[in-house]
């Protein structure tokens, strides 16, 4: 086992200070778990799966994924879970925990330092903790339903730019390189028309959720994600006072896909038009 690398440590305890819940402190050594499973791993030779195009599945992801279940079902056998690489339990269940062990794995496998371990905890599909950690910038991102979502310590808040001649807008490309990448691409280019500050795509989606409620980002899209993509940064962004549906505005779902445009919520309905056109052109084939 490696030792906690310092600052990780000094950051997750500096999150704690501002929170409560009989769950946290399991999410928070889960999520510790994971992240340390990830350094090890980090830049050295990983065994790799292919799941589809561009979609890799690796030994780390797989070994987070296990020290982080087990660190739960020791404190918590009874409760349900939903992850990546291997859990599929009810999205209704009383007590869910929602996990993606490896969120960024391009950019792990590629050496680049940003990429995450996401939980979320639901209570029959309420969101109750959400915890994002980035194992080598050593960035927490944690929240507590009603008691607000922190970043190291420092309280997050989105940013109170209202239009989109104001954003720093960020999004997703999903694994397909047909559709799904061109209705991305031409959203991409109506956005920059509607003049935005610019775009960023940096590969993680749990940590493009959390800037967005840490107000670097005023909104994220993407077409296609899963419930362990958002299910920590929903949690956190709420908090923070965002807003977080699905590309046409409706409830994001736990069992099952979903398009995600993540928002400071005074941009949310002028990302759902500019998102509209696309989705319809998905929708009917078009793409
Ligand atoms: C991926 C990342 C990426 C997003 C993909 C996701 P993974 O998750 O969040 O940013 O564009 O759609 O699948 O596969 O690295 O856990
Ligand atoms: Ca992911
Ligand atoms: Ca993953």
């Amino acid at each position: 086992m490696p030792d906690i690398p310092s600052t990780l440590k000094i950051h997750r305890d500096r999150c704690v200070d501002h929170l409560s819940h009989p769950v946290l402190a399991t999410s928070l050594e889960a999520a510790l778990q994971g992240a340390l499973r990830l350094i090890d791993a980090f830049q050295t030779d990983v065994d790799i799966t292919v799941k589809g195009t561009s979609n890799f599945v690796s030994s780390a992801d797989l070994a987070a994924e296990s020290a982080i279940v087990t660190t739960i079902r020791e404190q918590f056998p009874k409760h349900a879970i939903i992850s990546e690489e291997s859990h599929s339990d009810r999205a209704d269940a009383e007590h869910l925990w929602v996990i993606d062990p490896l969120d960024g794995t391009s950019n792990f496998l590629h050496g680049i330092p940003h990429f995450a371990v996401s939980i979320g905890y639901y209570e029959r599909g309420a969101g109750k903790i959400g915890v994002v950690c980035n194992p080598i910038t050593a960035d927490w991102y944690v929240a507590v339903e009603k008691q607000g979502a922190w970043h190291n310590g420092q309280t997050m808040l989105v940013s109170r730019a209202g239009r989109l001649n104001q954003a720093m807008i960020s999004c997703g490309f999903h694994y397909d390189r047909g559709k799904m990448m061109e209705a991305t691409l031409a959203t991409l280019a109506d956005l920059f028309r509607a003049d935005i500050h610019g775009i960023r795509r940096f590969g993680a989606a749990a940590l493009d959720i959390a800037n967005v409620a840490c107000g670097q980002y005023e909104a994220f899209f993407e077409y296609l994600l899963s419930p362990w993509d958002y299910a920590a940064g929903a949690i956190l962004l709420h908090e923070a006072g965002g807003r977080i549906t699905d590309c046409s505005g409706g409830v994001l779902p736990l069992g099952t896909s979903s398009g995600v445009c993540a928002t400071n919520g005074f941009l949310h309905q002028a990302m759902l038009e500019q998102l509209a056109s696309h989705l319809q052109h998905l929708k009917s084939g078009d793409y």
